[in-house]
């Protein structure tokens, strides 16, 4: 390739100086200043004219022949290359033949290959380097997430992982954190369950233990007798009571698909928990009024969503002087635009103490006249089993008011 080009720009020289031997040689004195672009070896050459006569050859005497030889196809030493001169109608002038000897081309070649290897074995060297230090930037982030995720335990505190990664790695690692703050918290809940549980169950199990022993060792006599076995009956009521409600708080959060919803009428539900309360309501003397704007039916699990508006009722009857109030109506939650249907059960009594508010959706949290305090933390699994939520705060007449939102289902 290299022969061709110089062969065409020395053709290009030569297409308009006169073809004798003088001319040329004048001409290409300058030859070496002929700059041809990746010039790998230095080449030989013979101008001819169009009848084949030498006018002009830089090849020594001997080398000529052995070219010229060649050229009748003995054994190949040496590589050439022709280009037509033509002047600037066309003609052919002559032509300008280069030779280089095969060997340079050869050497020119091993040249070539040497420095392909060489770039082979740096390229080689720098990648193997970047694996490396990508290897290990990659690796010791992930080697010091796996060792603290197996040193991981509950128990543990300040466990966090901090690695100076900004990238996946330091994104799996906060939310390794994350996960591991629930579960603590989880852990924590769980603990502090057990210990309420225990305390709630022991107090009517020695109430009854009290009781039966004070009847059999004869402390208790005559009309006292059925006043303990009253106690004994109320206790062992009050006992199978708490165990329902945590077997059925466990349910709740534990057994998936639990929840069951369909598309119920909002009138006959709230009508049928009122129901189950106008016995406690003509005892106390209270009133209930319902208020239903705008919503016919709504999708619920008719059941437990019944069964969070007794526990409310309930409450409120315990408390109300009066009256309680059952509203129902549509909002849309924000920033969803989402319809909701939110019911309110309020009461005209004193209403919550002073930071009673935050409290009273706890397991076993009960006020002084309360009972053994599970009713509110079933209706609050019960209203976030629908995606709901529930707020209790004290009304503008001082009472207590619940709010649950439900959003509307697909
Ligand atoms: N309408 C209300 N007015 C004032 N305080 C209330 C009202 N409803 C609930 N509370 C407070 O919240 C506490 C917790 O209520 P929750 O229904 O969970 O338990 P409880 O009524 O004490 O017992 P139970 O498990 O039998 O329902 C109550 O003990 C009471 O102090
Ligand atoms: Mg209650």
């Amino acid at each position: 390739m290299q022969l061709k080009k110089e062969a065409k720009v020395i053709s290009q020289l030569l297409s308009r100086s006169s073809f004798s031997s003088e001319a040329i040689r004048e001409k290409l004195m300058n030859r070496r200043a002929l700059v041809v672009t990746e010039r790998l070896m230095s080449s030989k050459m013979i101008i001819w004219t169009p009848k084949r006569e030498i006018v002009y050859s830089d090849l020594e005497g001997g080398t000529l022949d052995k070219v010229l030889g060649e050229s009748t196809g003995t054994g190949r030493n040496f590589v050439s290359e022709t280009a037509a001169v033509t002047s600037k109608n066309g003609k052919t002038r002559g032509y300008v033949t280069l030779v280089a000897s095969l060997d340079q081309v050869q050497q020119v070649n091993m040249l070539m290959r040497r420095s392909q290897i060489v770039s082979l074995l740096i390229s080689a060297v720098i990648a193997v380097i970047l694996g490396i230090v990508f290897q290990k930037g990659l690796t010791r982030p992930l080697r010091v997430l796996t060792e603290q995720m197996k040193n991981f335990s509950l128990r543990g505190a300040g466990q966090e992982i901090r690695l100076a990664t900004r990238d996946e790695i330091g994104d799996l690692a906060e939310s390794f954190n994350a996960m591991s703050r629930k579960l603590k918290q989880y852990d924590e809940e769980q603990k502090v369950f057990f210990q309420n549980a225990s305390h709630e169950l022991k107090t009517p199990l020695m109430a009854i233990q009290g009781n039966a022993e004070g009847i059999l060792d004869g402390v208790v006599k005559g009309e006292d007798v059925n006043k303990s076995l009253n106690v004994i009956i109320a206790e062992s009521q009050r006992l199978k009571r708490i165990v329902e409600g945590i077997t059925y708080l466990a349910k709740l959060e534990n057994v998936e698909d639990s929840f069951g919803f369909q598309e119920w009428p909002l009138k006959q539900f709230i009508q049928e928990s009122i129901d189950s309360v106008v016995a406690l309501a003509d005892q106390r003397g209270v009133r209930i009024v319902v208020d239903l704007k705008s919503v016919s039916a709504w999708k619920v699990d008719r059941e437990k969503m019944k069964r969070a508006l007794i526990n409310l009722l309930g409450n409120a009857l315990c408390y109300a002087e009066s009256v309680v109030t059952v509203n129902g109506f549509e909002g849309t939650e924000q920033p969803f635009n989402r319809k909701t249907l939110i019911i309110e059960v309020s009461d005209d009594g004193p209403g919550f103490a002073p930071g009673e508010v935050e409290k009273v959706f706890q397991r076993f949290y009960s006020g002084d006249a309360g009972g053994s305090g599970i009713g509110l933390a079933i209706t609050k699994a019960i209203v976030e089993g629908h995606g709901g939520s529930i707020v209790a705060f004290n009304g503008e007449l001082g009472g207590a008011v619940f709010r649950i939102t439900l959003p509307e289902m697909e």
